[in-house]
């Protein structure tokens, strides 16, 4: 039976009076929640590995939810892990291995955190869940939310892709769409509203939905059948991936279902890296940055101050890195994940290919390492990064001959 252990404060110790605030009273840290799992054993993770549920929720006794019956799901989970090896030969890693979650319901990694999140809204019979987004968490909150009875409220900055509030909406959130920019105008709006009227917060500052990504470490664990990961790189804004991976993985060594865990890299766009910077320099928190203009808009975050630390120091626990890639290697990993994996992933999430190349090159990867790229949103979120030719959409005649000029001047779009 899944429930929760604790609600503390990790920088300072601090429990909380009650299960239902999210930050700490004493030092304004985010929380974090504990669930029960003293009980479990290795056999109770076999038993889970083997039910029919193939989504997250086999998972139920790791996650902070009392009863089952609150479970809002729309089956996330279980996402193919591709030997991908057309794209391996390519970038000299022969043990190259994609984590598909694409084909999560609302098409990013935003929904095993949701479901997680708006499971527990629903428990504690929330009215209104709100988020403030650069369009995929607002996408998966309104799904949820929509499946759960739950009125939902996104704020994205001006300038988010279209296709992205397209989806928010038509699971029936209210859009709001902020003039300004998402680390400042966004956010100070979005804290204000949060306090004015009351709404559950559905941001990473939540530690309930937080504990969903831990799902990543139970299935590779599951798909790999006892094989561990030597990397897992995934694409990073907040870090809430690297952190609860990384709570999940040593959650499964602690059951003595794994012998030894992966390194996680987070993988940042160079116009937003400010895990990366801090990183690299070595310190224990996360300074902001100016976030500029990148392709990989869902991870254009600058200020990710509030859960940023757990990241960097899950990056440095685990032996792993953090890199940050530009738009040109990020497109290009865009372009060869499609055309050699069959994956259409929007730009943020081709970062972590874009990094493993990196890595690869400079030699931090070995040549027969197993390395896991998260690839954590559809190409369909953000259909216009792709360039292209007006010819592509220009009619030939329905003719052979033209037919046949057509395509030998070529097929290429991308
Ligand atoms: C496509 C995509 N990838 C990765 C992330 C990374 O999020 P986090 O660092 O919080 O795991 C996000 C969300 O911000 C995203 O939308
Ligand atoms: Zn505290």
């Amino acid at each position: 039976m899944g429930s929760v252990k604790s609600l503390h404060c990790p920088k300072c110790g601090h429990e909380a009076g009650s299960r239902t605030i999210f930050q700490c009273a004493e030092c304004r840290g985010i929380l974090e929640v504990q669930v029960k799992i003293d009980h479990l054993t290795r056999g109770d993770f076999e038993a889970m590995r083997r039910s029919r549920d193939r989504s997250i929720w086999r998972w139920f006794d790791f996650f902070p939810l009392e009863k089952r019956s609150a479970i809002v799901s729309l089956g996330e989970g279980d996402t193919p892990l591709i030997h991908a090896r057309r794209l391996a030969e390519k970038l000299g890693i022969p043990n190259l291995y994609l984590k598909n979650d694409t084909l999560l319901p609302t098409g990013s990694l935003k929904d095993r955190s949701n479901s997680v999140g708006i499971s527990v809204a629903r428990e504690w019979g929330v009215k209104t869940a709100a988020v403030m987004s650069t369009g995929n968490a607002a996408a998966s909150v309104a799904a949820y939310a929509a499946a759960a009875g739950i009125e939902s409220i996104v704020m994205v900055p001006a300038g988010t892709a279209p296709s992205k509030i397209v989806q928010a909406r038509a699971y029936g959130a209210t859009v709001i769409v902020v003039d300004g920019d998402f680390d400042n105008e966004v956010a100070q709006l979005y804290k204000s509203a949060l306090k004015e009227f009351g709404w559950y917060d559905c941001l990473s500052s939540n530690p309930y939905r937080d504990e969903g990504k831990k799902s990543y470490a139970y299935e590779m664990a599951d798909q790999l059948d006892g094989r561990v990961p030597d990397w897992v790189v995934h694409p990073t804004a907040g870090g809430t991936g690297i952190y609860a991976m990384w709570k999940g993985y040593k959650e499964l060594l602690s059951l003595g279902s794994i012998d030894r865990a992966p390194r996680l890299v987070a993988a940042q766009s160079e116009a937003a890296a400010p895990i990366v910077a801090a990183f690299e320099t070595g310190l224990s928190d996360v300074e902001p940055v100016i976030a500029r203009e990148t392709v990989a808009e869902s991870i254009q975050v600058g200020n990710p101050v509030s859960i940023g630390w757990r990241a960097l120091a899950a990056l440095r626990e685990s032996n792993g890195t953090a890199i940050a890639v530009n738009d040109t290697e990020i497109l290009r990993a865009q372009s060869q994940v499609a055309s050699l994996a069959g994956i259409f992933v929007e730009p943020a999430a081709a970062t972590s290919v874009a990094a493993a190349r990196k890595l690869r090159e400079s030699g931090a990867i070995g040549k027969g390492e197993l390395v896991v790229c998260n690839l954590t949103g559809h190409g369909l979120k953000q259909p216009e990064a792709i360039r292209i030719s007006e010819k592509a959409f220009t009619p030939i005649a329905p003719t052979l001959d033209a037919l046949r000029e057509r395509i030998s001047s070529g097929s290429s779009v991308l």
